[in-house]
């Protein structure tokens, strides 16, 4: 029986955790609902316990609770033990909760490191996904040089490109568990993406990968092109030293800075500012951080082209 068919999950695909509240009960109870397994993306303990009380109200299948390492504090790990799973992402996989646990990795050594951490499963991220990006290799090439490094029973999913059902058969034929989709459920009824992030997203067919909204968090990440790209990116995309070190500056304070100090970054954020943080664009921010902010999309946004239930999506992934 599969890690997921344990779990009581019946259809093998896992709606990605998207956080900054991209990802809060509404998607991942209607995925659960569905099926499926959806993941809340919040940050804090506290609205981590709230998303999942109000998941609870509405769906009484397993729902998971993503955590960001660089930024997550004890307690958000004690609020994410009342979920059905805790994934984790970026960073030395260790085990945080004494419930199920799988790590997202964007290397072979890095999945190696969360199996011998005594992770229950590994999410191995291909370079095409959509958010901050791990590795460098194509989901389904990180996926097979993983199988062969693993035990033959250790649950393997995958992510990145997955947006049609025969991108999750192709996942499964390969051998994985299950599959993890971000940017087909960020285009969702349900995801609380700005409306205007959704706008840019339907019509885009080509994504970027940078370090640009880096401030706090210097990392790769997917994004889909908007004004602070055209202001900032040189002609061979890169990122111009000031901002890179600004970005790198502020990333040991990053996870001190209170909810309130963010916000107002936040707001004050234009595609001119050298200071771009991680945020992206949801239907509580104000809508100027759709030019200024980072619109996260994996490049299977090009095929994806329409606003969905996504329990309607669910049900079209099922293999
Ligand atoms: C908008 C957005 C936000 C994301 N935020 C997170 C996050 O907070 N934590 C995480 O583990 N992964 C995050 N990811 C990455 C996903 O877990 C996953 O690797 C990715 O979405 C898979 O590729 P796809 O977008 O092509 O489906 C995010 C992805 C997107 C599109």
């Amino acid at each position: 029986m599969s890690l997921l068919e344990r779990l009581g999950v019946e259809i093998p695909v896992v709606q990605a955790g998207m956080g900054g509240g991209i990802s809060r009960h509404e998607l991942a109870a209607s995925v659960s609902e569905a099926g499926g397994l959806g993941t809340i993306g919040v940050s804090g303990a506290a609205a981590i316990r709230r998303e999942l009380e109000a998941a609870r109200e509405l769906t009484a299948r397993p729902v998971a609770v993503n955590v960001l390492l660089p930024f997550a504090h004890r307690d958000w790990f004690d609020a994410a033990a009342e979920a059905d799973v805790v994934v984790t992402f970026w960073g030395r996989p260790r085990r945080r909760t004494l419930g199920v646990w799988i790590h997202q990795c964007g290397s072979v050594a890095e999945a190696r490191a969360a199996e011998a951490a005594g992770a229950d499963g590994v999410i191995l991220q291909g370079v095409e996904a959509g958010g901050h990006i791990r590795g460098t290799l194509s989901a389904l090439e990180l996926f097979d040089r993983a199988a062969s490094a693993l035990p033959g029973d250790y649950p393997l999913f995958l992510a990145g490109g997955v947006a049609e059902r025969g991108d999750v058969q192709r996942a499964l034929e390969a051998g994985a568990s299950g599959v993890v989709a971000g940017t087909r459920f960020l285009l969702s009824e349900e995801s609380r993406a700005h409306p205007g992030y959704r706008d840019r997203l339907l019509a885009a067919r080509e994504t970027i990968l940078t370090e640009l909204f880096g401030a706090g968090w210097p990392a790769p990440h997917r994004v889909v092109a908007n004004a602070a790209t055209d202001r900032w990116l040189r002609a061979d995309r890169g990122v111009p030293l000031l901002n890179r070190a600004i970005n790198h500056m502020l990333a040991p304070g990053a996870r001190h800075v209170p909810e309130s100090v963010l916000a107002r970054m936040v707001r004050a954020q234009r595609p001119g500012s050298r200071l771009l943080s991680p945020a992206g664009p949801t239907d509580d921010r104000p809508a100027t951080l759709v030019d200024a902010g980072a619109l996260y999309a994996g490049e299977a946004v090009a095929r994806i082209d329409d606003v969905r239930p996504a329990a309607e999506l669910v049900r079209e992934l099922a293999p």
